[in-house]
């Protein structure tokens, strides 16, 4: 139960709790939907994206030991500043945090969380401030990109306000148009062609980075992700930029491209251009640990290990048995845990995805991938509850695709 009896401004407030952060809000949210924020709230506040911020606690923890320092952030559109107030609570990672939206309403609200629990060492502001333009206190080390469904608009000012070496976080609910339901919008706000089969969510994924990499360019940068996902319809990747190197091929690329080898597209499907290398930086993914108190701990644990597993795989796309299945006609589906044993015994790398509990990524060619899971079909089934999570492919593997 929420505390009553405080004030923002004058107006009744209630004191919340997510995660390890206690926070403010005007009495008028509604807070209990787990499955999205109220459409008339005073101030945007989406329970629903509780897990999507443990990880956040987690990433700041992780990037503050990474830098070596305790970092500076801009919260660029941090409605009541759940964010970057748990990055504040909860690590010792923030040296100032600079909280900023356009709605007067939420600027209130964010000026009191931060007066009410930013520890004294901690340089923390609240200011109205439009997120297209780079505030005073730039450059950062973090720049929090949270809007209301594209990015897009706010990824230069984003690339301008960090220092090098600096990292962009940034989300896009703007499903529908990214994963292909509106082809159009697509082309017109991203300059790519959606996905429309079951890859889709992967590409819209890639899609943002592909965005966020041609807008870094312009400004000298290039990307280097720490950490990508979709998850809960939005995807969210942490970025950083590095000074672009002339010699560098860009990853950004239409598929299917000349020498694909990745899941079968289908004939004739074509999409992007998209984001064609890495999601994570494995050693970085390998380092997060959940903060001490998550909102989800048993999700967040899960989500970790399966990303930490994921992050090994340097794979473009996902398999997914049914649809494996059903292109190669198969009667029975192999289980997942013998189609992984063949691949990492073939000499390949292979984990499950984050992206699909029956999805898989290698980076074994297809053939190669159509004749493991031949080979899965006749092998023993695996022991109940028998392991599936290690990627690693044994010593002297062969080359990848
Ligand atoms: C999705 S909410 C942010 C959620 C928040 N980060 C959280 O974790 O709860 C988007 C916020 O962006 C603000 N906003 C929209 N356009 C803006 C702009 N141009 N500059 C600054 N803030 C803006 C809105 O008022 C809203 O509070």
């Amino acid at each position: 139960m929420p505390a009553t009896g405080y004030e923002i401004a004058g107006e009744p407030a209630v004191l919340v709790r997510e995660g390890g952060t206690e926070f403010l809000l005007p009495e008028a949210t509604p807070r209990t939907s787990l499955r999205g924020p109220a459409r008339r709230a005073p101030v945007f506040y989406n329970p629903a994206m509780a897990l999507s911020r443990d990880l956040h606690v987690a990433v700041v923890q992780r990037l503050s030991q990474v830098m070596g320092r305790p970092l500076e952030i801009w919260d660029a559109l941090a409605a009541s500043g759940i964010r970057g107030l748990r990055a504040l609570k909860e690590t010792g990672g923030v040296a100032s945090l600079l909280a900023t939206d356009l709605q007067p309403h939420a600027v209130e609200v964010l000026r009191s969380n931060l007066q009410r629990s930013a520890p004294s060492h901690v340089r923390a502001t609240a200011v109205s401030a439009d997120a297209h333009e780079v505030p005073p206190g730039a450059p950062f080390d973090l720049v929090d990109l949270d809007p209301y469904g594209t990015p897009a608009p706010f990824i230069l000012t984003a690339v301008e306000a960090l220092r090098p070496g600096g990292v962009v976080a940034v989300t896009a609910t703007d499903m529908a148009v990214l994963a292909g339901a509106e082809r159009e919008a697509c082309q017109r706000r991203y300059g790519a062609r959606p996905l429309r089969n079951y890859l889709c969510r992967e590409a819209a994924l890639r899609i943002i980075l592909a965005e966020v990499s041609r807008t870094a360019a312009r400004r000298g940068r290039s990307v280097h992700p720490l950490l990508s996902y979709e998850r809960d319809h939005h995807v969210r990747a942490y970025l950083r930029l590095d000074a672009l190197r002339g010699d560098e091929p860009s990853p950004v690329r239409s598929v299917p491209f000349e020498g694909y080898l990745g899941p079968p597209l289908l004939h004739g499907v074509k999409g992007g251009p998209l984001w064609t290398g890495p999601l994570h930086d494995a050693t970085f993914v390998d380092g997060l640990r959940p903060p001490s108190e998550p909102a989800r701990p048993l999700e967040l644990a899960s989500w970790l290990e399966r990303l930490r597993e994921e992050s090994k795989v340097d794979a473009l796309f996902y398999y997914e048995s049914g649809e494996v299945g059903r292109l190669l006609h198969l009667t029975s589906q192999p289980p997942l845990e013998s189609i992984l044993a063949e691949l990492k015994e073939g000499g390949w790398k292979a984990a499950r995805t984050t992206m699909e509990p029956s999805g898989w990524r290698t980076d074994a060619p297809w053939p190669e991938v159509e004749r493991c899971i031949r080979r899965a079909e006749r092998r023993p089934p695996p022991p109940a509850g028998a392991a599936h999570g290690a990627t690693e492919a044994p010593a002297g593997r062969a080359t990848g695709a």
